[in-house]
C-alpha cells in the first residue's frame, strides 16, 4: 500500500475500535507506529486489537477505554499515550457519532431540524466538536516541548455539513473544521509551534462503516471502503508530511499507485470552505 516508515511514532486514534478509525490505527501501526486506540466501548478495542494481521503489529497497538465526551477522559488519553509510548507525535481525532443515535430510520425518515432536541445538540458537540478542540489542548504541551507534532481530524464532506437532515452532525463537524483552520493559523504563525500541523482527513462520501446503517435500497458496494484513509493518514503522520498544514484530504481521491505529489495534489485542498 505504502512504503512509508512511521518508525514509533507515538499516535492516538480516538474512536479507533470500528470502522475509519480502526482501518487507521491497523495501517499506522502496520506501518511501524505506536497507536493508542481510545474509545469508549472496550468490546470494540478488543475487536481492533484481534483484528492486527500479525504479533508486531498488535505489539505496537494499545487499548484505552475513554469516553470523549468528558474532559477528564481527554486529558487521561493524552497521559496514556506518554505513558504507553513517552511521547505523543499525531493526534487522530476520529471518534464519532451517527444520526442514528437520535432516530435509527433517519435515512427514511428524516429528521427536520426543530425535532433535534438540546440533549442531540450537546452530545454531538461534545464528541465531535469539544472532544477534537480539546484532545488538541490535551497534546500540545507535549508536541511543543517535542517541537513537532501533528493534529488530524476527521469531519465529513462539506455538503453533508449543510444537510438539512444531518444537522446536529453536520452543524458539529463544521465547527469542528472551522476551529481548526483557525489554529493551523495559530501554531503556524508562531516559531515554537510552527513544527505542529493541523490536517483535516475525510473519506469522501458515506463510507462503509457501521455509522452508515443498512436502509432499502442501499447497495454497500457503492460505499466509499474504509481503506482510503490508510495511505494519506499513514503520510501525514510520516515526516514526509512536515510543513503541510490548514489541509483536507479526500481519501477516495487519493491514488495509492500514484507519485506521491499526485496523490497529494489530486486529494487535497484548503483545509474548510475555499471561498
Ligand atoms: N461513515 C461515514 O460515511 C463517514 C463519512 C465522513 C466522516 N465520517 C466520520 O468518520 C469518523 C469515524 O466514523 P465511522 O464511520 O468509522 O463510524 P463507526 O461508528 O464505525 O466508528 C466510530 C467509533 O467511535 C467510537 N466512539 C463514539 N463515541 C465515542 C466517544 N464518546 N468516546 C470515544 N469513542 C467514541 C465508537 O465506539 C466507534 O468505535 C467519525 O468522526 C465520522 O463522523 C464518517
Amino acid at each position: 500500500m505504502t512504503d512509508i516508515s512511521l518508525g514509533g511514532k507515538a499516535t492516538i486514534v480516538s474512536g479507533a475500535g470500528s470502522g475509519l478509525g480502526q482501518t487507521m490505527a491497523l495501517a499506522l501501526a502496520g506501518a511501524g507506529a505506536n497507536v493508542l486506540i481510545a474509545d469508549n466501548r472496550e468490546g470494540a478495542i478488543a475487536a481492533t486489537l484481534d483484528a492486527a494481521p500479525n504479533d508486531g503489529v498488535r505489539a505496537r497497538l494499545a487499548g484505552y477505554v475513554a469516553d470523549v465526551a468528558f474532559e477528564g477522559e481527554r486529558i487521561k488519553i493524552a497521559d496514556a499515550c506518554v505513558r504507553e509510548f513517552g511521547r505523543i507525535d499525531a493526534l487522530i481525532n476520529n471518534a464519532g457519532i451517527g444520526q442514528d443515535t437520535i432516530r435509527e430510520d433517519y435515512a427514511t425518515n428524516p429528521i427536520r431540524p426543530w425535532e433535534v432536541e438540546a440533549k442531540h445538540l450537546e452530545k454531538f458537540f461534545a464528541v465531535h466538536t469539544i472532544a477534537p478542540l480539546r484532545l488538541a489542548a490535551a497534546v500540545l504541551p507535549a508536541m511543543i516541548a517535542q517541537g513537532k507534532g501533528r493534529i488530524i481530524t476527521v469531519t465529513t464532506s462539506l455538503t453533508t455539513m449543510t444537510r438539512g437532515n444531518m444537522t446536529a452532525y453536520g452543524g458539529a463537524k463544521a465547527a469542528s473544521e472551522a476551529y481548526m483552520a483557525g489554529l493551523s493559523e495559530e501554531l503556524a504563525r508562531d516559531v515554537d509551534t510552527a513544527g505542529i500541523t493541523v490536517n483535516i482527513l475525510v473519506p469522501g462520501g458515506a463510507a462503509d462503516t457501521p455509522m452508515v446503517p443498512d436502509r432499502p435500497g442501499l447497495d454497500r458496494r457503492t460505499l466509499t471502503p474504509p481503506w482510503v484513509m490508510a495511505a494519506p493518514v499513514i503520510w501525514l503522520v510520516s515526516d514526509l508530511s512536515d510543513g503541510i498544514t490548514a489541509r483536507r484530504f479526500i481519501g477516495k481521491d487519493w491514488d495509492p499507485k500514484a507519485p506521491l505529489e499526485d496523490a497529494i495534489n489530486s486529494a487535497g485542498a484548503p483545509i474548510g470552505w475555499n471561498g
